[in-house]
């Protein structure tokens, strides 16, 4: 099923929610305001508020209320991209140039900073200190996560246990809170809220995963940026770290990673592409993505059978296969 099916059915709400995100970070500031809105109007698939707006449907479903959960969770991710490019010197982005390349790293940095502060505004008026905490301490998971990125970049000695802790604290866990504070935002039953927060993060887990299967498999066309960045970068991924498991890849791999180290990423990544798709890496951290997603689909089991079960679970499902 595509997202954009998924979403049909949430139209009305999608929309308000893109309007307050466009009115919740313009500004007088020129540049500023130039800068925030050029990632908004790229596009994304938005698939943090949806969550918060779909845990909702468990409880008090109070659009007024859940906008000061769904906007943030969707600025503070927008923001992470911004910094992220930074860190990762990427291009372009949903198809667009990136705040960084558009303009510079500073530029970005504020940016990032402004659209994360913006967030901050718009939760405050919930008055709810559990929700703030919440919030802050996903954020600091998040810096954690992107910390330990760098520390890692080029480290081929790092564990699949590594890995799969960083993608936890850097994306998994801001989904799962997406769809906590939704629950929370909207009273519903804590049994029920554990079980939607334990949905959004095994769903995050996979999303990252299949994020970075991406990266090595997809096109630029469906990716709105070039493949490959993330080995040209040093980001040595699930796929690759299990590649490098394999006796046939492991030297040939490993000469190419050191190679492109050496060139400070300023080099073709064909060959170390074509040798992780030739491997069972690419397999092998999709069957894990897939347990992921058995996990979330075994939490949603424990939730009443209402229409929004269904959509998690065609989102669950659409995360498994995505290719954008
Ligand atoms: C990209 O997130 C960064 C990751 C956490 C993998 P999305 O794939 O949700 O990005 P957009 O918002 O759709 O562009
Ligand atoms: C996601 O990491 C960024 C954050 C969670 C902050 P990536 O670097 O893998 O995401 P893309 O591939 O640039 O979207
Ligand atoms: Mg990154
Ligand atoms: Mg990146």
């Amino acid at each position: 099923m595509k997202l954009l099916d998924i979403y049909a059915k949430m139209k009305k709400d999608i929309s308000f929610i893109e309007r307050e995100l466009e009115r919740t970070i313009t500004t007088d500031h020129e540049l500023l305001n130039e800068t925030s809105l050029h990632l908004l109007k790229a596009g994304g698939k938005r698939i943090r508020p949806v969550f918060v707006l779909l845990a909702g449907k468990f409880g008090t479903y109070d659009l007024e209320r859940l906008k000061c959960i769904a906007v943030p969770l969707e600025l503070i991710h927008m923001a992470s991209l911004v910094h992220d490019d930074v860190i990762d010197d990427a291009e372009m982005r949903r198809g667009h140039l990136t705040v960084k390349s558009k303009w510079d790293n500073r530029i970005a940095m504020y940016t990032g900073d402004y659209i994360y502060a913006k967030a901050l505004m718009l939760v405050t008026e919930l008055g709810s200190l559990d929700i703030h905490r919440i919030l802050s301490k996903a954020m600091v998971e998040m810096c954690i996560g992107e910390m330990e990125q760098i520390r890692d970049f080029f480290n081929v000695e790092q564990t699949t246990r590594n890995y799969l802790l960083r993608i936890r604290r850097k994306t998994a866990l801001l989904i799962a809170v997406s769809c906590q504070l939704g629950a929370l935002a909207a009273g519903v039953e804590s049994k029920h809220s554990l079980q939607l927060y334990r949905y959004g993060y095994n769903v995050g887990m996979a999303f990252q995963i299949r994020d970075d299967v991406l990266d090595l498999t997809g096109t630029e066309q469906q990716l709105g940026k070039p493949p490959g960045n993330d080995l040209r970068q040093g980001n040595i991924t699930l796929p690759v770290l299990f590649a490098l498991e394999e006796h046939a890849t492991h030297d040939p791999l490993l000469q190419e990673i050191k190679r492109i180290r050496e060139c400070n990423g300023e080099t073709n990544v064909d060959y170390a592409l074509q040798l992780v798709r030739q491997s069972d890496g690419i397999k092998r951290a999709e069957a894990m993505a897939a347990r992921y997603i058995d996990k979330a689909m075994a939490a949603l089991n424990e939730l009443p059978d209402i229409k929004a079960r269904k959509h998690l679970r065609d989102i669950a499902h659409f995360i498994a296969k995505r290719s954008h």
